[in-house]
This record gives C-alpha cells, sequence and structure tokens, in this order.
C-alpha cells in the first residue's frame, strides 16, 4: 500500500488481504450483530473469531480497538475478542432516548390462547416503525388499532410484556498488547500507538459554565465512556452527544444501520492520532472511512454487498462529509483507490 491513500475493497475481509502485519494504528468497525436486524440476511450471524485474529495480526502493538455490538451478544464477541488475543479495555456506551420497544402485549395474547375476544379501545395516533400493508387496509393508512384485554386471566396480566426499551449500544473497546518487554512510552516511540489521544477527544465545556474543577483544560472534558444523542436537563452536558440517524432519511444512503458521521469522527479521534491508519473491515456505507479522512487519517476498508461498497465509494470519492449526499463536499488530500 503506498503512502497517503485510502483503499477500500469490495470483497470479504477475511484475511485481510493486502494488509501488512502491525500496519494498522486502530480498528474501529460495526460488525453483523447475529440477530437478523430487520431481516438482514448479512446479520444472520457474529462473525467468527477468524476476523479478530486477523485484526490482531495487522494492528500495530498498543493499537486500540472499537467494536461495536448489540447487548444481547456483546458477551459472545468479547469472548471472540479475548480468546484471539485481543485485550478488553473498557465499554463506551452510546445512549439514546428514541430506541423501539419491542415488546408486546401478552394479556392480549392470553384472550386469544383461551377464545375471549378482545376490546377495540382506540386508535395508535403514531406508530414509530410501523410498517404500512397494501392497499384499502386500516395498515396502508399506518393506522393500528389498541386492544384492551376481556378474559379474566387477561385483566390480571395486562400490560405484561417482553423486553425493555433499548436505550444503548454497547461500544468494545480493545487493544493489542505492547510490544513485549516495552514500556507504554517506548511502544509509543516504536509505534506510534499504546494510547488514547484524550486531547483531541476533548467534550468542550457549555458557554457560560462557570467551575470546571480546579484546572480546567482549555479543550474542555475527558471524554467519557457514555455517549449520548440528546441532552438530558440536569444542568452542563457533560459526554458526547450524537443524534442517530433516522432511517430512510437519505434515498442515496439506504444502509439499515448507518452510524453518524459526528459519532464515528469522535471515535476516530479517541483512538487515533493525525494520519494514522484506521481499518474497517465491515464498513457498510462508509461511515468509518468519512471520518477518518475527515479527521485527516488514512482508512481501509472491506465490504462484501456490492450496493453497500459503491455508496461507500461514492461518499469517499465525492468527498461528502456527512451521512447526505447535498452537503459539505471536502477537498479530499489523500489520494483514492477502489478494489473489486
Ligand atoms: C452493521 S453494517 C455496517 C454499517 C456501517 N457502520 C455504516 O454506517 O454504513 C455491517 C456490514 O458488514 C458487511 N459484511 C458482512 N460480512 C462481511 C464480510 N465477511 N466481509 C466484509 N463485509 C461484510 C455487511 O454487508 C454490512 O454492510
Amino acid at each position: 500500500m503506498g503512502k497517503d491513500t485510502h483503499i477500500i475493497r469490495n470483497s470479504s475481509c477475511y484475511g485481510l488481504k493486502d494488509v501488512k502485519n502491525d500496519s494498522i494504528d486502530a480498528l474501529i468497525t460495526d460488525p453483523p450483530y447475529g440477530i437478523s436486524f430487520q431481516n438482514n440476511h448479512w446479520d444472520k450471524n457474529l462473525p467468527d473469531s477468524q476476523i479478530w485474529k486477523d485484526t490482531l495480526s495487522v494492528l500495530k502493538p498498543g493499537g486500540f480497538g472499537l467494536v461495536f455490538t448489540s447487548i444481547k451478544l456483546m458477551h459472545r464477541i468479547m469472548v471472540h475478542l479475548e480468546d484471539s488475543g485481543l485485550m478488553i479495555k473498557d465499554v463506551l456506551f452510546w445512549s439514546f432516548l428514541n430506541g423501539m420497544p419491542k415488546s408486546r402485549n401478552l394479556a392480549i395474547d392470553i384472550d386469544k390462547e383461551l377464545g375471549a375476544e378482545s376490546q377495540m379501545a382506540g386508535v395508535y395516533q403514531y406508530v414509530q416503525g410501523y410498517k404500512k400493508g397494501g392497499a384499502n387496509s386500516y395498515k396502508s393508512a399506518g393506522i393500528k388499532f389498541r386492544y384492551e384485554p376481556t378474559s379474566k386471566l387477561g385483566q390480571r396480566f395486562k400490560g405484561a410484556g417482553l423486553s425493555l426499551k433499548p436505550a444503548y449500544e454497547p461500544i468494545i473497546m480493545i487493544q493489542k498488547p505492547l510490544e513485549d518487554g516495552l514500556s507504554v512510552a517506548q511502544n509509543m516511540i516504536k509505534y506510534g500507538t499504546g494510547a488514547l489521544n484524550i486531547e483531541e477527544s476533548r467534550i468542550p465545556y457549555e458557554k457560560g459554565e462557570s467551575k470546571v474543577g480546579h484546572n480546567p483544560h482549555p479543550k474542555g472534558r475527558v471524554p467519557s465512556n457514555i455517549i449520548r444523542t440528546q441532552k438530558f436537563e440536569d444542568g452542563y452536558d457533560k459526554f458526547f452527544l450524537v443524534p442517530k440517524v433516522r432511517q430512510g432519511k437519505d434515498k442515496f444512503n439506504h444502509h439499515p444501520t448507518l452510524k453518524p458521521v459526528e459519532l464515528m469522527e469522535h471515535l476516530v479521534k479517541l483512538v487515533s492520532f493525525g494520519e494514522q491508519t484506521i481499518l474497517d473491515p465491515f464498513m457498510g456505507s462508509g461511515s468509518t472511512g468519512v471520518a477518518a479522512t475527515n479527521c485527516n487519517r488514512k482508512f481501509i476498508g472491506y465490504e462484501l454487498d456490492k450496493g453497500y461498497f459503491d455508496i461507500a465509494n461514492t461518499r469517499l470519492k465525492e468527498g461528502l462529509t456527512t451521512n447526505r449526499t447535498t452537503t459539505n463536499k471536502r477537498k479530499n488530500k489523500w489520494q483514492r483507490k477502489e478494489m473489486h
């Protein structure tokens, strides 16, 4: 690989073809969660540990990584990461208020089971994520009826459900061990890796914030392991704040698990320093790559699906600095290369 490039491949990441051992400064990736999200075939299984072994080989000693995951299967992916030789350093919580509860009304199921007819009690005004049905149906108008249980048992279990409203996504922070026998400083001198970039990822103080400890840093607070999407009314915000991307907001980028560029930029700054190289083996529509180039880092990405690869290619090639097609074209100083 030449100097000053970003390289993206429309192929499986397994083997990390053409990436040299000990050449990557940081990993940032949002792999399949293994939960068949919205029935997407690529999300059916968790990646197996081979890709994390490949990652260990290409990361420089002391290099950090961030791996998005799901609440239900984070334990498995953590075991895979650890068994591959990577160290678990932290778990960041990306918390939000607009998660969609997937619970169901068990009381109505009980009515059905007992042959009782539940009573229609009105309609839901706005049903987020409710898919409209065929023409001439209530569903076509996006209307969903609300029912009350009528059987005795149904009434006893009124309101019983199966799950909580999801309000965070975990992001596992990993690190490749330092080179044997080196201190952190010695490792940093030799490889440029081994530490987090706290300086560049500090959270600026709010305007008017009067007192922040005894020695406030001019650039703000040390970033915490909580990242939020909304501001809570609890005084000054002490966390990095970034909203979720609304699905379907942009026809050009329809990736179902699109991550906000601002979030990825914060993560890029946290685990790497200027002009270093970031790897994303599961780049999807390329949000990590856009963030990396926005922050003057180099990028290497893999994506199996041609459609998503093409979106990533367009975003990187045209220097789009956000998730959208329309705004902020960047003058990209890095030379570009696509490979199939
Ligand atoms: C969760 S998505 C990443 C979305 C991305 N963060 C974005 O903002 O667009 C994971 C991606 O991994 C891709 N993928 C799955 N298996 C792969 C493999 N073996 N090699 C490369 N990409 C793969 C899927 O096609 C999917 O687009």
